[in-house]
């Protein structure tokens, strides 16, 4: 795994605030802990700073949910920066694409999938395309090994692709209209890619 840092102070907005909403929102995901144990919420509601400040957690929210959940900075920080699934500096518009480059994904064109990134998007991992609407890195196993390779962009995985369908992944969220996520060559779930084995007739 690469060092995580937090993105340059150059563009760290000064403040954070979470909406009305997202508040609410924290609130109910502090009141599901006995009194003391606030801390477990910290998960849940950096995901919804990340939400809220187009996909990556700057620094001023940090401090701010470490203030909410009576924790040191620096344990909300150690949180952020260990967990991939947060960004700490700003990321494309439309999508952040993270290829997973772990073995069982590598054996099975995680390469091509890179290539596609450096092509497309950029040549370096963490720097926005020329329109500023996708980055991308490599990040380790996501758990959908049974349909390697993959992506994760956002919530949602892409998986069984090729360079030809990871294309059309990005086609999609380009056009704002992204595909449905899943396996992208017609298999449903983790099923035989070549359809039914057992279970195929009604005795
Ligand atoms: S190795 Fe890629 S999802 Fe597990």
């Amino acid at each position: 795994m690469s060092v995580r840092r937090l993105a340059p102070k150059e563009v760290q907005p000064a403040s954070f605030a979470f909406t009305e909403e997202n508040l609410a929102f924290a609130k109910q995901q502090i009141a599901k802990y006995p009194a003391g144990r606030q801390a477990s919420a910290v998960i849940a509601i950096l995901w919804r700073a990340q939400e809220q400040h187009d996909g990556w957690v700057s620094e001023a929210a940090i401090r701010v949910i470490a203030d909410m959940l009576d924790m040191p900075y620096i344990r909300v920080l150690e949180v952020a920066t260990f967990y991939t699934m947060f960004q700490l500096a700003p990321v494309g518009k439309k999508a952040h694409v993270q290829v997973c480059g772990t073995t069982p994904c590598r054996l099975r064109g995680a390469e091509d999938l890179i290539h596609v990134c450096e092509h497309r998007i950029h040549h370096e991992p963490f720097h926005l395309s020329k329109d500023g609407n996708f980055s991308w890195e490599e990040v380790e196993c996501l758990g959908a090994c049974v349909n390697a390779p993959m992506v994760l962009i956002g919530k949602d995985t892409y998986e069984d692709l090729t360079k030809e369908s990871f294309g059309k992944v990005l086609d999609g969220f380009a056009s704002g209209n992204p595909p449905k996520p899943g396996p992208q060559n017609g298999r449903q779930f983790s099923a035989p890619s070549t359809g039914p084995t057992t279970l195929k007739e009604i005795t």
